[in-house]
């Protein structure tokens, strides 16, 4: 049995986690820095680089020692290289590259965004493939047709927003605080979906592509009017609770009508959704109603792997299967689409 070490910092969470190439999950360890981007209402990029530079060799620490593994036992390293905010990657890309050297060993350079949809594959504890992939994050709204674990292609993205910052945007407009996507749905909980009639952009066409830059603007004239300015107060309690769950209704709709679209034209019948938004209740829900009206599998994964981890680049042992190694000089690559 091989060990693996992954290692994530593409974004705010500093994470470690401990598996075998039966996808065994023996530790994942998850350092969240949303208490130190909390004032800024959103991911301060500098602030991030730093915390992963101190963060990162106590998490793995932890990794390893949940697991019970000692270095010398890893067979191979594997890292989130891309997407993400380039100084965050760069010191996860760093620490992978020095232990493999150390230790001898292959550097496995792993998709974040395929990551997110392996993790249907970890918690499903069984094949999920050839599927729709649907990839919701604050960094991406992507599908991609999965043939396989190494063969996913993309069918399409958000054109400006992606869905998990337009949570945060709404959040921090209507005065709910970071991260946005959990308080926007406590706030929705006690709200309206149909109090206000927000767009759902590319709803009326068949292009697999979405936009939340229009709905983001929609929600803040709802909110203070045409001439807004952001200094002014919340709404009061129920506007903010009816704002809250018609924005949260109109990207559940644009989502769950856009996988339906990429499932037709497809012919695929799996569907695998994942990234921090999948965490979210009411799309969870939503989603489950398409699938079983359109007979179609669906596999989301529990909320500890939806949001940012490392256990989800287990995908890395596909990669070290088919003997694709990385060469000490990667990269980090920021943008990936
Ligand atoms: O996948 P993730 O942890 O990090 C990235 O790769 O970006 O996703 C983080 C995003 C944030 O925008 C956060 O507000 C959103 O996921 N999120 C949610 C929920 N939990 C996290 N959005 C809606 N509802 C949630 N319950
Ligand atoms: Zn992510």
């Amino acid at each position: 049995m091989a060990l693996f070490l992954g290692i994530e910092t593409s974004c705010d969470e500093t994470a470690a986690a401990v598996f075998t190439d039966q996808y065994e999950i023996r530790s994942s360890i998850v350092a969240s820095q949303s208490r130190l981007h909390a004032p800024f209402t959103g991911v301060v990029p500098e602030i991030a680089a730093r915390a992963h530079l101190q963060q990162l060799l106590p998490v793995i620490d932890k990794a390893l020692t949940e697991a019970q593994c000692r270095l010398e036992e890893l067979s191979a390293i594997a890292v989130h290289h891309t997407p993400g905010l380039v100084g965050s990657l760069l010191v996860g890309v760093a620490a992978a590259k020095m232990l493999a050297v150390l230790l001898r060993i292959p550097l496995l350079a792993v998709n974040h965004i395929h990551s997110h949809i392996f993790a249907c594959r970890l918690a499903a504890g069984g094949d999920i493939f050839p599927c729709v992939g649907l990839v919701v994050s604050g960094g991406h709204t992507v599908l991609l047709r999965c043939e396989g674990a190494t063969q996913m292609t993309v069918l399409g993205g958000t054109r400006d927003d992606a869905a998990g910052e337009a949570f945060d945007k709404v959040a921090a407009l209507l005065g709910l605080g970071f991260p946005g996507g959990p308080a926007v749905e406590r706030e929705a909980a006690t709200g309206d979906p149909t109090a206000y009639n927000f767009p759902r952009a590319f709803a009326d066409d068949g292009r697999l592509e979405f936009s939340f830059s229009g709905l983001k603007t929609a929600v803040l004239y709802a909110c203070y009017g045409q001439n807004a300015r952001r200094s002014e107060p919340p709404p009061p309690g129920p506007v903010r609770a009816n704002l809250a769950a018609s924005f949260q209704a109109a990207v559940v709709d644009i989502l769950v009508l856009k996988a339906k679209q990429a499932l037709r034209r497809t012919g695929l019948r799996r569907l695998a959704v994942g990234g921090g938004v999948a965490a979210n209740k009411a799309l969870r829900q939503a989603l489950q109603r398409m699938c079983d009206r359109e007979r179609v599998e669906l596999f989301i994964p529990p909320l500890s792997l939806c949001t940012d981890n490392a256990a989800m680049a287990a995908w890395a042992v596909e990669l070290w299967k088919q003997g694709q190694f990385a060469p000490l000089d990667l990269d980090a690559e920021p943008t990936w689409l």
